[in-house]
């Protein structure tokens, strides 16, 4: 490490700090570091993504256990002490491989090196030492409050644990639960345009990345280990591959797409799902790919440039507002829609302390503004394919059942042979697609496809 390349607990410090003092992405923030340091070493990289995705993982655990042994309730901590004390108490609870006193040791250092003051760095001190001797001690019996006993030990707001288990009840309800704690694997999608799945394994092997095919995607390979960062290997910058979770490479395949057609895609973000749907066309006729977010469109840009996607054009607008299109201008139109993000939450565990119940009913509205403006633009016969990654009812089987019934010239569609062989189960009567973390380690997807008379 160059002497100004940050330790990765440094790193992991400032981005908890950062996402939390200006409500930014830790996702975002870690990407951007990871930019900015290249010369972080492999293990160093490595201990980053831990401790930020552990302490976002575990966090209401952590904090639980922490405030046990703190004399000052957590809200009146400084807020920067606060975040040095979950990144201790990570490493000292859920870290085998960091000795105890160098978890301690390392934690206060890093207070007085930025700068807390000295009564923090004390209390930090003997609050880490004590948690190190004590140990966490047990959590309350999920016998004596449900609610809370699996908030604590599974690490989940208390709102969306009720809401789970009046839904789902108790067995399915700790089954999600544990299940968004396991870590999700490194899927990735092979560019069809470019290479195929056999092909592109052999290139990674020579790069220094063993996969395995992905069980239900054609398409996806998963990582199982690799020597260098992935993004920096040639096949990467080639535009040979990009991740994304196989149930999101699944949701792709259920628009039925002729080359040469014509595809508006709204909330298009970073592009996963437009390389696919280009790879569909057979890079012929064009996909307008929308959506209001100038980073993620510039992302977007860039790799279908990497990916060879010709037929992409990109769009800035807002998507609930009328877009600049005539009636009937489109064969095909994939809204892939902001959603609370629920059956994401073991990829990107922040969710579970991000999202406050009040949040759930901000997506309806946005998600009916959107199909409303998209749907007098696809042609008669055309396909509508609704997708969210969330397990809410209301911006799914309920928000569509609510848009068929304003728009009777709409029809759901269930056809499970649009899928892969192997991920027709996935597609459920009366026409919804359907994933979970739970039954097949995918992320949580719904997608409903929908035909114009
Ligand atoms: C589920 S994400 C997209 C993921 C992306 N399609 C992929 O496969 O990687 C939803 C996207 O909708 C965008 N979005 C949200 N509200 C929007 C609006 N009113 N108009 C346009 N885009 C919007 C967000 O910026 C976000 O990128």
């Amino acid at each position: 490490m160059s002497p100004k390349t940050p330790s990765a607990r440094e790193l992991a410090v400032k981005i908890l700090a950062e996402a939390e003092a200006r409500d930014r992405s830790v996702e975002d923030l870690l990407a951007a570091a990871l930019k900015r340091h290249p010369g972080l070493i492999r293990v160093e990289r490595a201990f980053l993504l831990e401790l930020v995705q552990g302490v976002k993982r575990w966090q209401i655990k952590l904090d639980y256990f922490i405030s046990r042994i703190s004399r000052l309730p957590l809200a009146k901590l400084h807020p920067l002490a606060l975040i040095i004390l979950r990144v201790g108490a990570y490493q000292l609870i859920f870290l085998d491989k960091v000795p105890d006193h160098a978890a301690v040791s390392e934690m206060v250092n890093l207070a007085k090196a930025m700068r807390l003051p000295r009564q923090h760095v004390g209390y930090i001190n003997a609050l880490l030492r004590r948690l190190a001797e004590e140990g966490p001690g047990p959590l309350p019996p999920v016998e004596a409050d449900r609610v809370r006993g699996l908030s604590l030990a599974t690490a989940h707001p208390e709102w969306l644990v009720k809401r789970w288990l009046k839904r789902y009840g108790p067995r399915e309800t700790l089954a999600r639960l544990n299940a968004n704690n396991q870590i999700p694997p490194l899927t990735i999608r092979a560019n069809t345009l470019k290479t195929d799945r056999a092909a592109l394994q052999v290139r990674l092997q020579k790069e220094g990345v063993r996969t395995e095919a992905c069980r239900f995607s054609p398409a996806g390979l998963q990582i199982i280990s690799l020597e260098s960062p992935p993004q920096s290997l040639p096949s990467y910058r080639e535009g040979l591959w990009l991740f994304q979770d196989e149930a999101a490479q699944l949701a792709g395949y259920l628009l039925p797409l002729i080359p040469g057609q014509r595809v508006l895609e709204i909330g298009a973000g970073r592009g996963g799902k437009t390389t696919h749907l280009a790879e569909r066309l057979q890079n012929q006729g064009y996909i307008v790919s929308v959506d209001y977010h100038r980073r993620r469109l510039k992302e977007l840009s860039l790799t279908a440039g990497r990916w060879g996607a010709a037929v992409v054009q990109p769009l800035l607008a807002d998507a609930s507002q009328p877009l600049p299109f005539q009636e009937q201008s489109f064969d095909a139109v994939v809204i892939d829609a902001p959603c609370s993000a629920l059956g994401i939450i073991r990829r990107h565990p922040e969710i579970k302390t991000r999202l406050e119940e009040a949040d759930l009913a901000t997506f309806p509205p946005r998600q009916r503004a959107m199909l409303a403006q998209a749907a007098p633009l696809l042609r008669t016969g055309g396909h509508l394919l609704y997708i969210t990654c969330t397990t809410e009812p209301a911006e799914n089987e309920k928000l569509i059942a609510g848009f068929l019934k304003r728009h009777p010239d709409f029809r759901l569609v269930f056809d499970p042979s649009l899928l892969p062989a192997p991920a027709r189960l996935f597609m459920l009567s009366p026409g919804y697609f359907r994933t979970s973390p739970i039954d097949d380690n995918l992320d949580g997807f719904y997608a409903a496809l929908l035909a114009k008379a």
